[in-house]
C-alpha cells in the first residue's frame, strides 16, 4: 500500500514495521529505496530476497543528519579518513554515498560480507523524517538499495515501486525524486577517493572538496568491489535500448518509414518519422533535468509497449557523466 510520507502517523507506522524486521520503501532525492533495519541481518536478508539480488552485493546504509547521524556513522564505520570527513561536511545530507571501513560486528549482511560499508545521508525531508523516527525506535540506520528488482530500472515515484513489488509492500510516498539517478559513490577505504558510480555530485565537485584527484577503480591495486551499479549491464528496460547520434537516429527512422511503429525515441534533436505511432519524447538540453526524467521515460516507453528504445547519445561534457553512465549500462543489457 502507498502511504503519504507527510503524515506523521504513516512515518510512525513505517518505523514500527522496520523495527520489527519488516521492509518499507521510502523516497530519497535520488531514487526510491527498499529499506530494512541495517543492524538486523535477518531484516536485511528480506531485501535480498525481495529484489532477487545476489547476497554478496552490498547495500547502502542510510543515516539521519545532524548529531544523531554522526552517532549512527560511528556505529557502522571506523573513524573516517580526513578527506571522507570533508566530503561529509560538504555534501551531506545529499546524493553522495561513501564506502568506508566497517565497524566490527555490525551490518555484515548489509555490507554483503565485505569489511567496508556504504553510508549515505539522504536530503529528502520524508527520508529524514523516517530515519529520525527509526532512531527513536532504536534503529540507527536503514539498509536501502534502489526499490527495483535486480538489474531493472530504478524507481523515481511511489507508483513505480508498487509496479515492481505489488500492493503488499508498504511504500512511503514523497513525490517524484528530484535528482532522478542514484547517488554518486566514492570509495574512501583505499587511501584516496575512488569514483565507483557517477551521479548528481560531480567528479569536479569531489575533487574541489578533497583537494586531490579522484581515482578510477582500476588505478588502485585492490580488487574491484562487487558494486552492482558498476556491472556492465544494469538499469535495463524491457525493450532493447540503443544509443545513437542524431544523424543515425534520423536515418534509422527514415529507413523504417511507416514500419517504425514500435520504436520509442528520446532525443534532444527534433526528428521526423513517417509513422504516426513512433513515440517521441524530447530529452532536455540540461543534464540535471535529463537525469530527473531518465528512469521515468524508460518506464513510460516500456509501459507503452515499445520494442525498441532509441536514445540520442548525450553530450560528452562532465555534467552528463551520470546520465551517460546509466544509458550505457542500460544499452548493454
Ligand atoms: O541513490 C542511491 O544511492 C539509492 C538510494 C535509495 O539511496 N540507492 C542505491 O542503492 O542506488 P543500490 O543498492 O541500488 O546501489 C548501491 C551501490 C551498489 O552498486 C553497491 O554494490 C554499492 O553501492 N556498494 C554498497 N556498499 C558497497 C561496498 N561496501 N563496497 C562497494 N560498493 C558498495
Ligand atoms: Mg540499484
Amino acid at each position: 500500500m502507498i502511504l503519504d510520507g507527510h503524515s506523521p502517523d504513516a512515518i510512525h507506522q513505517a518505523a514500527v514495521l522496520l523495527r520489527g524486521g519488516g521492509l518499507v520503501a521510502f523516497p530519497t532525492e535520488t531514487v526510491y529505496g527498499l529499506g530494512a533495519d541495517a543492524t538486523s541481518d535477518t531484516a536485511v536478508a528480506g531485501i535480498f530476497a525481495a529484489k532477487g539480488r545476489p547476497s554478496d552485493h552490498p547495500l547502502i546504509v542510510h543515516v539521519a543528519s545532524g548529531v544523531a547521524g554522526a552517532e549512527a556513522v560511528s556505529r557502522f564505520a571506523q573513524p573516517l579518513p580526513p578527506f571522507a570527513a570533508l566530503l561529509v561536511k560538504a555534501f551531506w545530507p545529499g546524493p553522495l554515498t561513501l564506502i568506508v571501513t566497517r565497524q566490527h560486528g555490525v551490518g555484515a549482511a548489509a555490507a554483503g560480507g565485505q569489511d567496508t560499508i556504504g553510508l549515505r545521508c539522504p536530503a529528502h525531508p520524508v527520508a529524514q523524517a523516517l530515519l529520525a523516527a527509526c532512531m527513536a525506535q532504536g534503529v540507527p540506520g536503514l539498509a536501502g538499495p534502489s526499490a527495483n528488482r535486480f538489474g531493472r530500472v530504478s524507481p523515481t515515484t511511489a507508483a513505480h515501486v508498487q509496479h515492481e513489488f505489488g500492493d503488499d509492500l508498504m511504500v512511503i510516498d514523497g513525490g517524484p525524486c528530484h535528482v532522478g539517478i542514484e547517488s554518486t559513490i566514492v570509495d574512501c577505504s583505499r587511501g584516496a577517493p575512488v569514483l565507483l558510480r557517477p551521479g548528481g555530485i560531480t567528479r569536479a565537485q569531489i575533487e574541489a572538496v578533497c583537494g586531490e584527484r579522484v581515482r578510477e577503480p582500476a588505478e588502485l591495486a585492490q580488487p574491484d568491489p562487487r558494486a552492482s551499479g558498476t556491472l556492465e549491464a544494469h538499469y535495463a528496460p524491457n525493450a532493447k535500448l540503443r544509443l545513437m547520434d542524431a544523424r543515425a537516429l534520423q536515418t534509422g527512422l527514415d529507413v523504417l518509414g511507416a514500419d517504425a511503429a514500435h520504436i520509442a525515441v528520446w532525443s534532444r534533436s527534433l526528428l521526423t518519422s513517417r509513422s504516426q505511432r513512433v513515440r517521441q519524447r524530447r530529452m532536455p538540453d540540461d543534464a540535471v533535468a535529463a537525469a530527473q526524467q531518465l528512469f521515468a521515460v524508460l518506464r513510460e516507453f516500456d509501459a507503452g509497449g515499445a520494442k525498441l528504445i532509441w536514445i540520442e547519445t548525450p553530450p560528452d561534457s562532465p555534467e552528463w557523466e551520470g546520465v551517460r553512465d546509466r544509458l550505457r549500462r542500460a544499452a548493454a543489457a
